[in-house]
This record gives structure tokens, C-alpha cells and sequence, in this order.
């Protein structure tokens, strides 16, 4: 398995005063595990919800909690924090910490870090639904936006506060993902929109049964994820996937082949790129039944009728300079199964995956595959994560629409 070593190894971890501060010494750990470097400023509410001494532990660095400290020892400036980062995280970010950031006040260690700072900056807010969605808190955001500094979450759902809605802390693995992502790609999809397919369909027999397949949604989740990091506005057409869904894309929740085909034919025109990973049914029962089929005492046949192949319809549909990927799912013959899906199909790379391997395809977490070209060419990505692939197919992308 490929190990990615980020280009970028200086983590500088800013901790601002809410009840997710106490998920920062996870953070500090996935960072660690990652091989990143990290230090951390703490500012003097956060020290209220998580322990310096916690954070200097899992570091391995002693945390900055000070502009003027007690003895030249302990003193640290805030420009010799700032020269030391590659990047400012600043995870959890309160309403406050923002509103500083964004209106350049600098009355403490952290905002004066950022104030220094010219590295990348990301941030992970946290804070009640209402302060949220507070116009003064949505114009400091946006503003910081355009400036520069990307966002991670926050996600909806449950609140310390005891409300529920958007507002709650990304989880640390998501935040590590983020950073991942921006020290080894930065935004180089930023300006591109792609349309991504994911997950099973599932092809109604009676109200009660389905027919359907073994895909878990995983590798276009991990698609649409890793393309949303690097920047580009990503819409997920996702069939009943058994993961959970990304919140930083939006998403069209469909459950047959012909529901999928509608919402990727909807899509297309607004996107530059389809990336269809979803294993779309061939067959759909000729009469879905009303009521639920009883049983009898002989055997029971089901007429089965095809379905559209939606990326054989896009091929008609497509403008020229739009890029389709699709996704070969194979038991046998890989290659040449591939091949033939490619030109069927009038792709720009298709993807093959031999999916009877038990450490690659449905539902595992690894995936093996062969990226082919129609020029010929082909590339292996050995066993790797999913994510690690779809970062692997996102920097095609990014080759095939180089002229
Ligand atoms: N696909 C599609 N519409 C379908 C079936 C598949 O657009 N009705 C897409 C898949 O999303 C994938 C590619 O076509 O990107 C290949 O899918 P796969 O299941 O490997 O092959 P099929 O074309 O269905 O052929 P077969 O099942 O005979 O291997």
C-alpha cells in the first residue's frame, strides 16, 4: 500500500475556546500518524475544555498559550510560530476567533499567528446553529474565503448546546483528511465542477423486494470527497449507498438505474466532468408488482428487462470538451473486458478493478486498479486506500483537460 508523504509537514494547530477543543488532542494524533509535525496555540478559553499538558503529550512540542511569557525559555514569537508553519489549522474555530481573523484584531497568540501567517490557512468552525448562521458570522467567513483561507464543515447535527442543526466540529478524521489533501494538492481542482455516481441501484420486484448489488458507495464517496478538497464544486448522484454521505457536495439521493439516468442526464450539461462509479443494474423486472407476491408451492420466474446504459446515452449527449470516466467491475478477462467498456462506452479513462479479489472492490477499504486510455496507454495503482485512488484519478482529470 502507498504511503502519501505529505509535501507539506509543519502543522501549526490553533485551539480556540469551545466544547470540540477536547477533540483536538485526537486531531494532534491522526496529524502525528500521518507524519506531520505539530505545535500547537492555545488560546486562553480553549485551555478551559482540553489540558496544555495533553496537547504538549501527543505532540511531542510544548503548547503556546502566551504573547508575553514568564521567563525568555518559555518564549516563543508569534513570527517564529508563523515562519515555522507550512499551515495554520485552526480546529475548533469559534464565532470569535473568526470574527478576529476576519476584522485583523490581534489581542492574543493565535490571532496575531494568523495575522503573520503566509501559509495556507484552514478552519474548522464550531459553534451554536444560530450564531452560524448569523449574517455578521456568514460575512466574516465569506470574507476569509476570499481571502484565502479554506473551511472544513461544520456538520449538522446534534449540538453541545443541547439544539441540533449546522454548527457541530467536522470529525477529526475529516479535518486530517482536509489537511492531507491541501499539503499534497492544494486547490488544483478549484473552478471545475464534477458530476460523480456512487453506490448500488436497487430495481423494485414488489413493494417489500429488490434486486440489487454488493457496492457500498465507497469509492465514489471517496471521489467526491477528495474532489470537493481540491476544490471543485462536486454534485453526488448517489444510489442507497451503506456509508455516509459528504456534506461538503451536494447531493441527488435516487434508488433505480432509470432514477439514476434522469439525474446524470439532468446533470451533465452544468458539469465539465462525469466520473460514473455506480454499479448501475442491466435488469429491471418487466412489471414491478403492486402488492407483495405470495408464495406457492411451485417455482417462480421473473421476467427481466434491460436497462438504459447511462453512460452509452452520455456518449450521444456529451459535449467534446467534457471529460467521462467510467469504472470497469470485472471477475475475469480485466483488461480486455475494460478495453472493450472504453470504446462502447466512447470514454476518455476507464477505470478497471477486479472485483472477486477479497483486499479490492465492494465494500473493503483497499482497491486495486488499472487506469486505460484509448490511445493505448495504462497505468497500474497497486493496493492503496480508496481515497488514495481517487486522488490518483482526480490528477488525471486534471491531465486529460490539459491540451
Ligand atoms: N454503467 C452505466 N449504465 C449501466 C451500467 C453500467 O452507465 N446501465 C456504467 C458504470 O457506472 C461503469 C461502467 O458503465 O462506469 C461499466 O459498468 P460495469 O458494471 O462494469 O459494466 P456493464 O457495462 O454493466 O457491463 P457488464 O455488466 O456486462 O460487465
Amino acid at each position: 500500500m502507498t504511503t502519501e508523504k505529505p509535501d507539506c509537514t509543519s502543522i501549526l494547530l490553533g485551539v480556540s475556546g469551545g466544547i470540540a477543543a477536547y477533540k483536538s488532542a485526537e486531531i494532534v494524533r491522526l496529524l502525528k500518524k500521518r507524519g506531520f509535525d505539530v505545535k500547537v496555540v492555545l488560546t486562553e478559553n480553549g485551555a478551559r475544555f482540553i489540558g496544555a499538558e495533553t496537547l504538549a503529550a501527543l505532540s511531542g512540542h510544548q503548547v503556546y498559550t502566551e504573547m508575553f511569557a514568564r521567563s525568555r525559555s518559555e518564549y516563543i514569537g508569534h513570527i517564529a510560530l508563523s515562519d515555522w508553519a507550512d499551515m495554520l489549522l485552526v480546529a475548533p474555530a469559534t464565532a470569535n476567533i473568526i470574527g478576529k481573523f476576519a476584522n485583523g484584531i490581534a489581542d492574543d497568540l493565535l490571532s496575531t499567528v494568523f495575522l503573520s501567517c503566509d501559509c495556507p490557512v484552514l478552519i474548522a468552525p464550531a459553534m451554536n446553529v444560530r450564531m452560524y448562521s448569523h449574517r455578521v458570522v456568514q460575512e466574516n467567513i465569506e470574507k476569509l474565503g476570499r481571502l484565502g483561507a479554506a473551511f472544513v464543515g461544520p456538520d449538522t447535527g446534534e449540538l453541545a448546546c443541547g439544539s441540533s442543526g449546522r454548527g457541530r466540529m467536522s470529525q477529526p478524521e475529516a479535518i486530517v483528511d482536509e489537511v492531507a489533501s491541501m499539503a499534497k494538492h492544494g486547490k488544483d481542482l478549484a473552478g471545475l465542477s464534477i458530476l460523480v455516481s456512487a453506490g448500488p441501484t436497487r430495481e423494485m420486484i414488489d413493494p417489500v423486494r429488490f434486486i440489487s448489488n454488493r457496492s457500498t458507495g465507497k469509492m465514489g464517496i471517496a471521489i467526491a470527497r477528495a474532489a470537493a478538497a481540491r476544490g471543485a464544486k462536486v454534485t453526488l448522484v448517489a444510489g442507497p449507498c451503506a456509508v455516509e454521505l459528504p456534506s461538503a457536495v451536494e447531493v441527488v439521493n435516487v434508488t433505480s438505474a432509470e432514477q439514476m439516468r434522469d439525474a446524470i442526464i439532468d446533470a451533465l450539461p452544468k458539469h465539465q466532468v462525469l466520473i460514473m462509479t455506480a454499479a448501475v443494474a442491466d435488469y429491471t423486472p418487466a412489471q414491478p408488482l403492486s402488492q407483495k407476491i405470495k408464495k406457492g408451492e411451485s417455482s417462480l420466474s421473473l421476467e427481466l428487462v434491460r436497462t438504459s446504459d447511462i453512460l452509452v446515452d452520455v456518449s450521444e449527449l456529451r459535449a467534446k470538451d467534457q471529460v467521462i470516466i467510467g469504472f470497469a467491475a470485472e471477475t475475469e478477462n480485466l483488461l480486455d473486458n475494460a478495453r472493450k467498456k472504453l470504446a462502447a462506452k466512447g470514454l476518455d479513462m476507464i477505470v478497471a478493478n477486479d472485483v472477486s479479489r477479497a483486499d479490492s472492490g465492494f465494500g473493503v477499504a483497499t482497491i486495486a486498479a488499472t487506469l486505460l486510455w484509448p490511445d493505448g496507454r495504462q497505468k497500474e495503482v497497486p493496493l492503496s486506500t480508496k481515497d488514495e485512488l481517487a486522488n490518483a484519478i482526480l490528477s488525471e482529470v486534471i491531465a486529460l483537460r490539459t491540451p
